[in-house]
């Protein structure tokens, strides 16, 4: 089958031809239709999350996907074969991911988390959904506006920023955004009531104009400490100030007026269920900025991609 991986940590990651995987006890084999990339595949590889977990070579990536389950191991109760299923496919030790034709997880992932795709999700969008839409839901949920509150989202353009946008908009929280001349439009359509474009006049300025009251919290998913560290002011007394890309320094993680913390992506089942619902219902969508063959995935592993308007997700299309 063909599957994009690496013999080692470091390598780039290429277009390989490597044998079916077998599903194992507690396994399920599934015929990948869809993969998305995340920050988190180009991470994976490099090593730099090798102290996290086990990891097997080669290693084919790939941690978001959709397709259909095709066989089963011993004691899996979770799904049938021809189950139609989709999420993070981080099982541990970690070896099989979606950038491949044919992929096996644990029917529980150790580490992800894998559902029954509805009906009314193609896989392209399923698997456009796990890793940054939990994210988003996550981080939303821990910064605990209140409803009619005001937020930040900073990188409001790719993967979790979208989904954060919507699941503001979906909880009533008035949310401000940075993004592009070229994007603004299309953040505002995805909930934002305030866009400042990046570049244009320094954020906390901008801030300044736009809320000058204060904000009951920031998400940061873009990861420049000094503009963090610019911002907490800004931040109502009691309320968040969160990155999901470590933007936080030690110094503003000290902080005591304000909640902070470098997020990371935690109750990912729970998430993938309320995702699964908001989807299903319409009130989260994902943005696909591209969508590419999987041969194609180095290239959008490296961001080498041209995208018109919101860049989003980048799809692989695998069958
Ligand atoms: N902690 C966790 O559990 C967890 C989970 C998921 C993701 N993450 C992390 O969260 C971060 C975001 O993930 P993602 O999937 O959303 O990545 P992504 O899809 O690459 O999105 C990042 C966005 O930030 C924008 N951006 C870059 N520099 C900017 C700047 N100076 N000002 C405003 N916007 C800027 C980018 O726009 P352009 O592409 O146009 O430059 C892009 O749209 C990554 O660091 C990822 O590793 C963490």
């Amino acid at each position: 089958m063909r599957a994009i991986g690496i013999e080692r940590f470091g390598d780039t990651p290429q277009l390989k031809e490597l044998p079916v995987p077998e599903p194992g006890g507690g396994q399920v084999q599934v015929a990948i239709e869809a993969a998305a990339t995340n920050p988190l595949d180009l991470a994976i590889a490099s090593g730099a999350l090798a102290a996290l977990g086990e990891y097997r070579f080669p290693l084919t990536l790939g941690m978001d996907g959709a397709g259909t389950v095709t066989a089963i191991g011993d004691g899996v109760t979770e799904f049938r074969v021809g189950d139609r299923v989709f999420g993070q496919f981080w099982s541990q030790p970690l070896q099989f991911g979606t950038f491949a034709e044919v992929c096996t997880v644990q029917a529980v992932p150790a580490f992800g988390a894998l559902a029954a795709t509805p009906d009314e999700l193609p896989s392209e969008v399923a698997a456009a959904l796990p890793t940054s839409g939990m994210t988003a839901l996550g981080a939303i949920e821990h910064m605990r506006v209140p409803e009619g509150g005001t937020l930040l989202v900073i990188g409001a353009t790719g993967g979790v920023g979208t989904f954060a946008v919507q699941a503001a908009a979906a909880r009533g929280i008035r949310t401000i955004a940075t993004a592009s001349a070229q994007t603004a439009e299309q953040v505002r359509e995805l909930g934002a009531i305030e866009v400042v474009l990046r570049g244009a006049e320094p954020l906390d300025l901008a801030l300044r104009r736009l809320a000058p009251e204060g904000v009951d919290a920031i998400l940061d998913v873009v990861g420049d400490r000094s503009v963090t560290t610019s911002l907490a002011d800004a931040v109502l007394d009691g309320g968040a100030l969160f990155s999901t890309a470590f933007g936080l320094d030690d110094q503003l993680l000290a902080n005591e007026r304000i909640r902070t913390a470098n997020y990371r992506l935690d109750r990912k089942p729970d998430r993938l269920a309320e995702l699964t619902r908001l989807a299903t219902a319409g009130t989260i969508r994902p943005v696909i900025g591209a969508t590419l063959p999987l041969e194609e995935t180095p290239r959008a592993l490296a961001g080498d991609v041209e995208v018109t308007g919101l860049r989003g997700k980048t799809v692989l299309k695998v069958r």
